[in-house]
């Protein structure tokens, strides 16, 4: 998170608030440490604190600290950080920011990894620097200082300097970058890592050549010049020329030339910066934003032909209340109890329930060209792997093309091949996760048609995808995935529906899933009415297990592998999904009184065979909890010696939405009686940019 605040005076208390509320909301992205840097009360002076632990840890080491939060800046660039460690241990000293000497004459926070930061290590070790954490990041704050007093004497702006440091970078970043030498000024870059600029200013202003009238960026409206600016229609940022005239980057500047007060937020996602502004922009690879004197410049790492000169500023859809916990304990909860409601957003506008229609808007331009492909790879990772994996088997019954489900590592680990005529759908809650976007600049590479299903609107994915669907589940912000997993479930039906609406023979078919899509919010509704049954079960049966294991085959096993997932998470208990044809192949040994089994056993086609194996699980005097469909009759004597978890019935293929639920309830409440941060469970993070 970074905060620019320009001609707009704050003292060092409203800015330090401003910072650690930033943080605080991006905390769920990663959370073992946290770390702030900010000027000091002399001249050019970089203060740093940095804490272990959660963002609440730095708020009272600062607050413990002799800062003077009376003191007033009228400009000002902080940067903060909240980590989630790859290289080095979650320690003080690894937390971010990291500085290139003890002056602090340079300072940076960084997302992603270093993959040469041994070899810069080396060199800047022999050229007499000292580091002193294990992270990569280290490497380029002292790489920047290096590089600065080699060109001492060229007197470089600091996007020229961030050139030549970003050049000798390999791997991934979204970095900030601030320094003694820039007051005032402030580097933000990326490069497989997320990040965006929220925009905040109350004047007029006009935006490279091009003048534009908005109060308060409420209203738009571009005068056509020649400016590339015009063509797009869009206020937003023109890309500098790789001469680096200033001229040609110039934007916000009053009518009048004179500066302009702004505010400028950094964030790797919109969700610390709604709160101040619904303006942002969000940097492409490569992109080098520069703000110095109130106004911000975008440049590139290098001169490339035919890109895109101008980055539009976008007005966000989401409202700060989406992103609070309301009258819940834990986001998760929160979501938990929202899906009623987020799967109805994921069908808004899409299907008409009484044509029985499904319009997919970004897709329809590739419906044809998907339908004629030699075979869909569906690839994601964790819980959007299970989303894949739970609507597989629609996928090939409506459509009949060759489907294949990839754990974005393993793909990408095998080199699979890949072909022009092959589709490729990327499913990922964040958009950012680093294998699956690995795996879709591996298929771009080769040539396929790349689609998207991402819930968070302006991600990689969503940008680099050739077309794709956004699940519009809301922001998601409790680490162990929920209602994303049902909005991603229901965005995979609606394209299967969408892609075999040209087929005669599965006409009753779809009729009868879009009858029970219809249903499906309401049914999620009485599903929730568990809640109690849940926590009792959590807490007398379930919470001294060492381990559980769920059971489940055809729709349900996808549900097994998610549940389990759950429990793992954020209850850190061990828990295994098993395809139930697979228990008499080994799992089987581990049956005995007392493991918990939970049996995925609602009546579709495989329910005889289910049932077999919760006979062989009773035969080796196994106790199981049997989630089954509401009156259920043919459950004989299990239902009264063995406990229940009762559903509603609906379509086979959409009843993991339902059966899903009880086990995410379930998962919640073994972390809440376990004392264990649900929201934040330990060594996980909510999207995984490093691979
Ligand atoms: C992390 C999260 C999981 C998530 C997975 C994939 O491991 O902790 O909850 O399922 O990443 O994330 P994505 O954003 O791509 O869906």
């Amino acid at each position: 998170f970074g905060y620019v605040n320009y001609l707009v005076e704050k003292n060092r208390g409203e800015i330090l608030s401003t910072m650690l509320d930033g943080m605080q909301r991006l905390e769920y992205r990663g959370y073992d440490s946290a770390g702030i840097a900010i000027d000091g009360d002399k001249y050019n002076e970089v203060r740093l604190f940095k804490e272990v632990g959660k963002v609440s840890a730095l708020r009272k080491l600062i607050d413990a600290s002799e800062l003077d939060t009376t003191k007033t800046f009228l400009s000002h660039v902080g940067i903060a950080h909240t980590r989630w460690a790859t290289h080095g241990q979650p320690s003080r000293i690894n937390a971010h920011p990291h500085r290139s000497d003890p002056d602090n004459e340079f300072v940076i926070v960084h997302n992603g990894i270093i993959t040469n930061y041994r070899e810069l290590k080396a060199l800047l070790t022999s050229k007499g620097f000292v580091f002193e954490t294990e992270t990569d990041t280290e490497c380029i704050a002292k790489l920047c200082k290096y590089v600065y007093d080699m060109n001492k004497h060229r007197n470089l702006d600091f996007n020229e300097l961030a050139k030549l440091i970003l050049v000798e970078l390999q791997g991934a970043y979204g970095l900030l970058l601030k320094s003694v030498h820039y007051p005032n000024e402030v580097i933000g870059t990326r490069k497989g890592s997320p990040l965006l600029i929220g925009v905040k200013t109350e004047k007029k202003l006009k935006v490279d050549f091009v003048d534009v009238e908005f109060p308060d960026f409420t209203e738009m409206t571009i005068d056509a010049g020649d400016s590339s600016a015009a063509s797009s229609n869009l206020l937003g940022v023109p890309v500098a020329g790789s001469d680096l005239r200033r001229s040609q980057s110039r934007a916000f500047v009053s009518e009048d030339g004179m500066p302009v007060p702004a505010e400028f937020f950094f964030a790797s996602d919109p969700s610390a910066v709604v709160e101040h502004t619904k303006k942002v922009l969000y940097l492409e690879d490569d992109d080098i934003a520069h703000i110095y004197d109130g106004e911000l410049h975008i440049h590139r790492v290098r001169r490339e032909e035919g890109q895109p000169t101008f980055r539009s500023i976008q007005t966000l859809e989401m409202e700060l209340n989406e992103i609070m916990k309301g009258n819940f304990d834990h986001f998760m909860q929160k979501e938990i109890f929202e899906q009623p409601e987020s799967v109805v957003n994921t069908m808004r506008g899409r299907i008409d329930f009484e044509k029985k229609t499904v319009t997919l808007g970004g897709l329809s331009a590739y419906l044809n060209t998907i339908r004629r492909c030699r075979r869909i790879i569906m690839i994601a990772c964790g819980t959007s792997y299970h989303s894949c994996m739970a609507t597989r088997a629609i996928f090939e019954e409506l459509t009949e093309i060759p489907i294949a489900v990839e754990l974005a590592s393993d793909f990408l680990d095998r080199k699979s091949p890949v072909f022009r005529d092959d589709t490729c759908v990327f499913v990922s809650q964040s958009g950012e996760t680093a294998d699956t976007m690995l795996a879709l600049q591996y298929c771009i590479e080769r040539g396929a048609l790349t689609v998207g299903i991402v819930n968070s609107v302006g991600s990689s994915i969503s940008r680099q995808t050739d077309c794709g669907v956004h699940i519009n589940a809301g922001p998601e912000i409790g680490v162990a995935s929920t209602k994303a997993y049902t909005s991603q479930y229901v965005a995979l039906t609606m394209m299967a529906l969408s892609l075999s609406d040209d087929r005669i023979s599965m006409r009753s078919r779809r009729h009868a899933i879009i009858d029970g899509l219809s249903q499906i919010s309401q049914q999620i509704e009485e599903v929730l009415s568990l809640n109690g049954r849940i926590k009792e079960m959590a807490e007398t049966d379930l919470i001294n297990q060492k381990s559980l294991l769920l059971l489940g085959r055809g729709y349900q096993h996808a549900t097994a592998l998610e549940g389990a997932l759950k429990i793992k998470e954020i209850s850190y208990m061990h828990s295994e999904g098993v395809l139930a044809g697979e228990l008499k192949h080994g799992v089987l040994a581990l049956v005995d009184e007392d493991l918990p089994i939970i049996v995925l056993a609602t009546h579709d086609s495989l329910f005889p065979k289910v049932m077999s194996s919760v006979e062989q699980v009773i035969a080796r005097s196994g106790n199981p909890i049997l989630i089954c469909n509401k009156n259920e009759t043919s459950l004989g004597k299990f239902s009264k010696t063995y406990r229940t978890l009762e559903v509603p019935a609906t379509v086979d293929c959409l009843q993991g939405l339902l059966n899903v639920i009880p086990l995410q309830l379930m998962s919640y409440w073994l972390a809440v009686k376990k004392g264990f941060d649900v929201d934040f469970p330990r060594n996980l993070a909510k999207a995984v940019t490093v691979e």
